[in-house]
């Protein structure tokens, strides 16, 4: 079985996460910047993990990284074969007042278009709604359809443009808004969602895990 593992970034999983940064964005944050967010309150950076393997309980135990993106292994308690772990999707938030500011949002250009960008804001989403916030706000190149898509998907608006925001092409930028996380119905369109993702995921045959829902 294959899992897909939505969890907070790990200490461990820095160097992998600079990695798929390089590979997402062309270095949008730096190693400093990564470990600064680790530290931050005020942040909830999450990433996706790929994994093979047996029940999640018992891997996780002791993981080492070792340099490559695709390449940490995990050695299981009793000794089985590493299991091999790839980090392919990353999304982060800032809470400032009451707004989740969308600051990243990237999958691995080989799982693009298999559902692990809408499992990622999803998870921001609900992140949001737990700190309690009431708003959730990002930018997008207006070039950028693949992930204008996605958010109309989640009920973002566009609200206004930045002129010429993107200084390596000169491209505005689109303000999207979504409001309505703290609405009463919220709590269900975020069950739908997470429905809606874990049967998409079961069609190609792998079990998307957050990691409130992994024993132990
Ligand atoms: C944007 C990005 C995160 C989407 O991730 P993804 O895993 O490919 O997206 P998903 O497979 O979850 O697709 C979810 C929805 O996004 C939209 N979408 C994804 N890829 C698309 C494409 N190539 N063309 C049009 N819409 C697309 C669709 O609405 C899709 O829903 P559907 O599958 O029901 O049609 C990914 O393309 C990426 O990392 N891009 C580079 C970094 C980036 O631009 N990040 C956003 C910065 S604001």
């Amino acid at each position: 079985m294959t899992f897909l593992q939505l969890q907070p970034l790990t200490a461990e999983q820095l160097l992998a996460v600079v990695e798929l940064d390089q590979l997402c964005f062309g270095q949008l944050w730096t190693l400093d910047g990564y470990k600064r967010e680790l530290e931050s309150p005020n942040s909830d950076l999450l990433v996706i993990e790929e994994f093979s393997g047996k029940e999640p309980e018992v891997i996780g135990q002791s993981t080492q990284y070792v340099g490559e993106n695709a390449a940490p292994t995990a050695l299981s308690p009793e000794g089985d074969p590493p299991l091999e772990r790839s980090l392919v999707g990353i999304g982060c938030l800032w809470a400032i007042l009451e707004e989740a500011h969308i600051t990243i949002l990237g999958v691995h250009p080989n799982y693009r278009g298999q559902g692990l960008g809408q499992a990622l804001l999803y998870a921001l989403l609900k992140k949001a709604w737990k700190r309690r916030l009431e708003w959730a706000t990002l930018e997008v190149r207006a070039s950028n359809r693949p992930a204008q898509s996605l958010y109309e998907k989640f009920g973002f608006q566009e609200v206004g443009r930045r002129r010429r925001y993107y200084k390596d092409t000169g491209e505005d930028a689109l303000i999207l808004w979504r409001s309505g996380l703290q609405a009463p119905e919220f709590p269900q369109t975020l069950s739908d969602w997470h429905s809606s993702i874990g049967d998409r995921f079961r069609y190609s045959h792998r079990q998307f895990l957050e990691a409130d829902e992994v024993k132990g």
